[in-house]
């Protein structure tokens, strides 16, 4: 656990955590899983606008992956989002990405973007890291089963269900794509405060990065891209710059932040 002092909470944010908390334990001790749960690709995508489907024809003449042939539509534009913001913040930080690297990304989710996050950085190993693993969809499948059939055609790719305050392995990239920097999302996420602790979370990304690794952050805005700044500055580790995503290839209601750090 963390050693850094936990942040007042009203009473309303105690009894939504233990409610959340219930929840949350109670898939734990389930550890839940049918299997691999693969979504139906259509091959194509729908109901986009011109200008986003120029952007798509782009990344995939650029990437050479068409992610609508293998995932449905509304992952396959996901994954087309998040490669979008990755591409642009690449050209405008001047950031030389180096493939065979070891990618981690932490607080994965179901890793729907895991295919974006493959060819982007086409690592030698690439690990999505998500404590809440377990949990449970209304049809019955949880996170882990639908992550299984995101990353199922991508090369040397795992999902580990873990706290990543505990997980001890190193990377030459971590990402964390809109982790929790203030508590009120976390609960918003159905989650108890206890998983709030961003302090122990990116104390142990600096741990985990190699000397010269990257550490690139994500945030929803600026403002929370500010409050994140203060926290991964305190681990030591230096900031290379920072991207601000104005024309997102899927509407946002404010621009998402990248912030690049590097383990020196
Ligand atoms: C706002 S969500 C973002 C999900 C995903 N990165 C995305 O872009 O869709 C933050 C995720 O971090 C996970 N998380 C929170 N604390 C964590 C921890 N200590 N270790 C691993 N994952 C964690 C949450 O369960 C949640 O899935």
């Amino acid at each position: 656990m963390s050693s850094h002092p936990q942040p007042h909470f009203s009473l309303t944010d105690r009894l939504r955590s233990g409610y959340h908390r219930v929840w949350y334990e109670a898939s734990q001790a389930l550890r839940w899983s049918r299997g691999t749960f693969r979504e139906q690709s259509t091959g194509t995508l729908t109901q986009l606008t011109n200008a986003q489907f120029r952007r798509v024809d782009d990344l995939a003449a650029i990437y050479h992956r068409r992610f609508e042939a293998n995932l449905p539509p509304e992952t396959a534009f996901l994954n087309y989002a998040y490669l979008d913001l990755l591409d642009r913040a690449k050209h405008a930080l001047k950031w030389a990405v180096p493939t065979g690297q070891h990618v981690c990304d932490l607080g994965s989710a179901n890793f729907a973007y895991a295919a974006a996050l493959s060819t982007f950085f086409q690592p030698i190993r690439l690990v999505g890291v998500e404590v809440d693993g377990y949990r449970l969809y209304c049809n019955g499948r949880s996170r882990l089963d639908y992550a299984r059939g995101h990353i199922q055609d991508l090369p040397r790719t795992d999902y580990v269900v873990a706290d990543y305050r505990q997980f001890n392995q190193s990377a030459h990239f971590i990402s964390a794509w809109f982790p929790f920097v203030t508590p009120q999302p976390l609960l918003a996420w159905r989650l108890p405060l206890s998983l709030f602790d961003p302090n122990a979370i990116l104390a142990r990304v600096a741990n985990n990065l190699i000397v010269g690794g990257t550490f690139a952050m994500i945030n929803h805005s600026l403002a929370e891209a500010r409050v994140a700044h203060h926290l991964v500055e305190a681990t030591g580790l230096v900031c290379q710059g920072c991207y601000i995503h104005e024309h997102p290839l899927r509407p946002r209601p404010q621009p998402a932040v990248l912030t690049l750090w590097q383990q020196s």
